[in-house]
C-alpha cells in the first residue's frame, strides 16, 4: 500500500542525519522543510520528494495536507496514567497551603490512588483509562509511555501492568508499560521498608519480567520514597532480570539518586527540580536522557528544572506531562511545550525537537520513531496551521487535526 502525504506547508523532520537523538545546541535544529511531500509504504517513511516532482497516479491513497504541518508522531515519555480516583480534594490542601510532601508524609498522596486501584477491578481501570489514551491519541502522539506504581503490591502491580499491555494490544498507538513498585512505600510496609524492597526484588521484578509484563523499572528517589542504596539494590535486580531503567531523581531533595541511576546508566533520569549546578556536567558527557517535567513545577508551585544550564552543558533533554493524579494532573503535552518556552526559556525548536526524537530516546525507540527519516516508521502528528511555532504558541490548545501510525490514519478532528 503507497500513501502520499500531499502538499503540506512544512514538514518539521526533526532530522538527526541518522544520529538518532540531540544533545546542546542540536535541539535548535529541527529541518523545517517547504514544498516537500511523504511517500510511505506500509508503515514505514519511503521518501521525502519535492511536491513538485510527484507522479499523483503512483499512489492508491492520497491525503491532501495543503495549509498544514506534519511533525513526527509526538512521544509521550514519562506519565502515570493509570490511575483510579481523584486527589482533588488534596488539590485543596495544597491551594491552603499544604504542601506535596506534607500531605504525603501523613499518608495521603500516592497512597491515596493505591487505595483506589486497589479496589478498582481490572475491568474498571480499562474503562478509566480508555478516554484518556484516546485524548492523547488525538493530540498527535503515537507512542506512549505508562507506569505502574499505584498497586504497591504483587497482586495489584501485576493487575497495572495487565491493564497497560491490554490497552497497548486494543489500541493502535504503541504502549510501553514500566514497572514502578519502588513509587513509594505501601502503608503495610510503612515501618518495614527492607521487606518491600525484597518484595520488589524477589517476588515483582522476576516475575512482571519473566512474563514480559514491563519493558522498564522505574523508581522515585526521594526522602519520602526511596534511598539511593534501597533504588541501588533494585536497579541491581532489574538488570540481572533484563529490565530497563529509568529514575525520578532530584525533585525535592538531591539524596544521591542521579549518581546511582549514573552509575546504572539509565536510559533517563526524571524531574531534576532541585539537580545541583556541579551534577549538570555529568549529563551532559552520558547517554542518560534528562526529562524534564515542567508540569509538575506549574502544577505545585514549585523550582523549574534548569533547562538552559542542562542544554548549555550538552545534555539530551526532553519534555513529558508526568500526567497524574498528584503533582500534574495535567495531559497536554503541547502546554508542557508552552511552559519549556515560557518557564524554562526553551526555545519552541527545542521543544519539539524534546517531544519528538529525544523522548524516543528516553523509551530506547530513537531508531524507529521521532523524526521524519527514510527507513523509519510512518508515524505523523499533522497540525492545523501553516507555522509550527503555533504548536506552543496557542498555550493550551490543541491543533493537532490527524494523527497517523504506522502508515494508517487513527485520528482526525
Ligand atoms: O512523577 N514523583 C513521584 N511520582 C509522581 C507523582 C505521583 C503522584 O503524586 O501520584 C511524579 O511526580
Ligand atoms: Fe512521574
Amino acid at each position: 500500500m503507497k500513501t502520499l502525504l500531499y502538499n503540506p506547508n512544512s514538514i518539521v523532520t526533526v532530522n538527526t542525519s541518522g544520529k538518532n537523538f540531540k544533545r546542546g545546541k542540536e535541539l535548535s535544529d529541527i529541518g523545517n522543510l517547504y514544498d516537500h511531500s511523504i511517500v510511505i509504504e506500509d508503515d514505514v517513511i519511503k521518501d521525502i520528494l519535492p511536491t513538485q516532482s510527484v507522479n499523483k497516479n503512483n499512489f492508491e491513497k492520497i491525503i491532501d495536507l495543503t495549509g498544514k504541518t506534519i511533525l513526527p508522531g509526538l512521544v509521550e515519555c514519562h506519565t502515570h496514567t493509570a490511575f483510579a480516583g481523584s486527589r482533588a480534594n488534596e488539590f485543596r490542601q495544597k491551594l491552603n497551603g499544604i504542601g506535596y510532601e506534607e500531605i504525603a508524609k501523613k499518608g495521603g498522596g500516592i497512597n491515596t490512588t493505591v487505595q483506589a486501584v486497589r479496589s478498582s477491578s481490572f475491568e474498571e481501570l480499562v474503562n478509566i483509562i480508555k478516554p484518556r489514551i484516546e485524548n492523547f491519541i488525538s493530540q498527535g502522539i503515537t507512542t506512549l509511555e505508562i507506569k505502574s506504581g499505584y498497586g504497591l503490591n504483587f497482586e495489584n502491580e501485576r493487575k497495572l501492568l495487565q491493564v497497560i499491555n491490554f490497552l497497548n494490544e486494543i489500541y493502535p498507538i504503541d504502549i510501553v508499560a514500566t514497572f514502578l513498585g519502588a513509587h513509594t512505600f505501601p502503608k503495610e510496609f510503612k515501618d518495614n521498608h527492607e521487606a518491600y524492597v525484597d518484595e520488589i526484588i524477589n517476588k515483582m521484578i522476576p516475575h512482571f519480567a519473566e512474563q514480559k509484563l514491563a519493558e522498564f523499572c522505574d523508581g522515585f528517589c526521594e526522602a519520602t520514597a526511596f534511598s539511593a542504596e534501597e533504588i541501588d539494590k533494585i536497579f541491581t535486580a532489574a538488570e540481572m532480570n533484563g529490565l530497563k531503567l529509568k529514575l525520578h531523581t532530584e525533585q525535592f531533595n538531591e539524596i544521591g539518586g542521579l549518581d546511582v541511576a549514573l552509575k546504572h546508566k539509565t536510559v533517563s533520569v526524571d524531574h531534576l527540580e532541585v539537580i545541583k549546578d556541579a551534577a549538570i556536567p555529568k549529563l551532559g558527557k552520558s547517554d542518560t536522557v534528562a526529562v524534564l517535567l515542567p508540569g509538575v513545577s506549574f502544577f505545585l508551585n514549585h523550582t523549574y528544572p534548569p533547562a538552559r544550564k542542562l542544554i548549555e552543558h550538552n545534555a539530551i533533554v526532553a519534555l513529558a506531562t508526568d500526567y497524574n493524579p498528584g503533582s500534574s494532573h495535567i495531559s497536554n503535552l503541547s502546554l508542557i511545550m508552552s511552559f519549556a518556552s515560557l518557564k524554562m526559556k526553551m526555545t519552541i525548536e527545542e521543544s519539539i525537537s524534546a517531544v519528538t526524537i529525544n523522548s524516543a530516546k528516553a523509551l530506547c525507540r530513537e531508531k524507529n520513531i521521532g523524526s521524519i527519516e527514510i527507513g523509519k516508521k510512518a508515524d505523523f502528528g499533522l497540525f492545523n496551521t501553516s507555522d509550527y511555532s503555533d504548536i506552543v504558541y496557542s498555550i493550551g490548545s490543541n491543533l493537532n487535526c490527524m494523527t497517523i501510525k504506522n502508515g494508517k490514519v487513527i485520528y482526525q478532528s
